[in-house]
């Protein structure tokens, strides 16, 4: 014999709505039992709509090379990447973000090599532009791929210096927005970045350039995948400018002030480890709140996946849709072309 369980008096969670009932008038199951029930009743969908794609510009014509952290991701050269931005409007996906792996006799205590017209992202740029695709170009505004220590700033003495920084990072932004970019994306966490990024583009007549601003960005152990991808070799941690994982009044903090330094967007990251600044931001402003899946969270499923331990495709989806329910407006993630492919088919 089954005990029964005593009916429930107020099976709502807020004490003050009236009495709903319960089991067995209540059975949460009816909702769930056929397919079309549970997408009749789907509180969060994820369309390719969301994701933004991030991809790792590289030198040469037609080349392709792998990254060992990063299985399913290379870098690709121009041209290929360009043949990549038109896959992504074929496929839904809205915007893409470009990344460089500079030549390391390229990288520089000044990183100067990131106001050069001519780098990597602005030649992808210009020729995503030049294919007059429906598709935004985001291009990171940070110096690390740049400098030779690795750092996202300048460093004087043994302090990345925030105010000679600004500086350098208005000179990159200008650079990429006159190359085409349509949304510029502050990775490097200084103090008032935004507002000196902003104001440059005004006095520019750039009115239209977006600010997504990775607005609350952690000190997290999670980039290192990434670092192998642009070739990146940090000297030290990031830990003076990017937040400490301990931390999350101090996100709220961060975003009120890009916000009204003039971004457009507000990023959160990493993702998964950090839902709970995405549902904390995205209540608290109701901007469009991004979040990016990063390096070493697809390293992590990648790893668990080539293993046979996850599913491939529903750990993908169910990752990302995650984030949906969190508020995030989209998601950046290195699965975007599968996970958009494998939406147009189901
Ligand atoms: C550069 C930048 C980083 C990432 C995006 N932009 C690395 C870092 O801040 O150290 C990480 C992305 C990823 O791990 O996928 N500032």
């Amino acid at each position: 014999m089954t005990s029964r369980v005593p009916p429930i008096k107020n099976a709502s969670p807020h004490a003050t709505e009236p009495v709903l009932g319960g089991y067995p008038a209540i059975r949460m199951r009816r909702n769930r039992k056929a397919s079309w029930s549970r997408a009749l009743v789907a509180e969060h969908r994820l369309s390719p709509a969301d994701l933004i794609w991030p991809m790792f510009v590289t030198e040469g014509k037609d080349a392709r090379t792998t990254i060992a952290s990063m299985p399913g991701v290379e870098r690709l050269s121009v041209d290929l990447i360009v043949d990549a931005a038109r896959e992504a409007v074929r496929l839904g996906i809205p915007a893409v973000a470009l990344f460089p792996f500079t030549d390391p006799a390229k990288r520089t205590d000044d990183a100067r090599e990131a106001f050069n017209a001519d780098n990597l992202v602005c030649r992808a740029t210009r020729a995503i532009k030049a294919a007059d695709l429906d598709l935004g170009v985001i291009l990171d505004v940070a110096l690390d791929p740049y400098t030779s220590h690795g750092h996202d700033g300048l460093l004087i003495g043994d302090e990345i210096a925030n105010d000679e920084t600004n500086a350098a990072l208005v000179k990159q932004s200008l650079v990429q927005a006159e190359a085409g970019a349509d949304i510029l994306a502050p990775s490097d966490m200084m103090d008032g970045r935004i507002g000196a990024i902003r104001a440059a583009l005004e006095a520019e007549g750039r009115h239209n350039i977006q600010i997504m601003s990775y607005a609350a960005k952690f000190a997290s152990a999670f980039y290192g995948p990434f670092r192998d991808a642009v070739g990146s070799v940090l000297k030290g941690d990031k830990r003076t400018y990017q937040m400490d994982p301990a931390n999350t009044d101090e996100t709220l903090r961060e975003v009120a002030l890009d916000l009204a330094e003039g971004a457009d967007m507000v990023m959160v990251k990493p993702g998964l480890p950090y839902l709970d600044v995405v549902r904390r931001v995205s209540d608290t402003f109701k901007v469009p709140t991004f979040a990016y899946q990063v390096s070493g969270e697809y390293a992590m499923l990648q790893a668990a996946i080539a293993n046979g331990w996850l599913d491939h495709d529903k750990a993908m989806l169910e990752s990302l849709l995650a984030f949906k329910r969190a508020g995030a407006a989209g998601v950046l993630t290195y699965f975007a072309p599968k996970a958009a492919r494998l939406l147009a088919t189901t």
